[in-house]
């Protein structure tokens, strides 16, 4: 019986710690968390420019070393953010850094609305976006430094030279359909069905397959117009290999 009170009083202080620990969570907060998952930014975003994405088709916001879900994900969690200080290997810093949210000013531009590369403008997401956004990453991150990463820009000649480096290894096709599935069905929904990105296995097979490959694995590692790119800490050259000959098997199964 007295096992049971003192169970009881647990369980009262539980709850109690839990309301608190959620009323932490300010207004702001709460916002931030919203957005992260609105490819609508709440209503703000044109929908004729819109492209479907989210920030979390991108991003764990939660400690994806600690609590894997098997998603790969292109970019890093957002656990840690504001302990960063500058983003874009340094491009971000000082006090744009908090005005285009950590980093996430880019993406807002870039990956949810296309502004091509050269004419993002990282600030120029709302203020009170970037401070929504900006308040959510300090609640999920506390203490927590997130994971730790080199961002490297690799540029054309880097990317041709990657892909050809992958395309050299042998690659584990059975590994790759299961990579594929983790990494890519956001955009490429199957490797014969084309969503926000296009087709990759058509009837006909390409007419150079191995440059098409050694492409495709540049293309993978370098990123794209709205392809994302995926850095080594996120699919190794093994990774990638891998993935190419999933890729390859699709088309020499399947195409004429
Ligand atoms: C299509 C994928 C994609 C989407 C969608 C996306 N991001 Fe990113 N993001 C990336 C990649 C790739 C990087 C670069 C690698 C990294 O830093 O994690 C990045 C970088 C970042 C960074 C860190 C920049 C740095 O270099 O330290 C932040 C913060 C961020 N994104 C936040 C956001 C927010 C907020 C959104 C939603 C508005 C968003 N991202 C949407 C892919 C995406
Ligand atoms: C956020 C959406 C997105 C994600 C995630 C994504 N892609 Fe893409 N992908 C695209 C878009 C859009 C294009 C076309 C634009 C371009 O080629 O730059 C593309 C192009 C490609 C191409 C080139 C096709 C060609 O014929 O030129 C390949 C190969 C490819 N993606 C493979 C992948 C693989 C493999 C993954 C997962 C590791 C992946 N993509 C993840 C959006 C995405």
């Amino acid at each position: 019986m007295r096992k049971c009170i003192a169970f009881g009083l647990c369980g009262v202080l539980i709850m109690a710690f839990v309301v608190l620990t959620q009323a932490q969570m300010s207004d702001k907060a709460q916002l931030g968390r919203e957005l992260f998952h609105d490819p609508t930014f709440k209503g703000t975003i044109d929908p004729s420019k819109a492209t479907g994405l989210t920030c979390a088709n991108c991003h764990a916001d939660f400690d994806e070393t600690a609590n894997p879900d098997g998603v790969i994900r292109a970019g890093h969690s957002v656990v840690g953010v504001p302990h960063r200080g500058e983003a874009k290997g340094g491009m971000i810093k000082g006090a744009d850094f908090a005005r285009a949210a950590g980093g996430g000013g880019f993406c807002y531009e870039h990956f949810l609305q296309r502004v091509p590369h050269d004419k993002v403008n990282p600030t120029a997401i709302p203020v009170e976006h970037a401070e929504a956004l900006m308040a959510y990453f300090e609640v999920i991150s506390g203490d927590n430094k997130g994971p730790e990463f080199e961002m490297a820009m690799l540029d054309k000649d880097a990317i041709k030279k990657a892909g050809e480096d992958i395309t050299a290894m042998s690659g584990d096709a059975s590994n790759g359909w299961q990579l594929f599935g983790r990494a890519c069905v956001a955009c490429h929904p199957t490797a014969k069905k084309a969503g926000i990105g296009p087709q990759l296995v058509r009837s006909r097979a390409p007419r150079n397959i191995d440059a098409t490959m050694a492409r495709w694995a540049g293309k993978i590692r370098g990123g794209g117009s709205l392809m994302p790119f995926y850095a080594p800490d996120i699919l190794s050259d093994q990774d990638i290999a891998d993935i190419i000959a999933f890729l390859r098997d699709q088309i020499e199964n399947t195409a004429k």
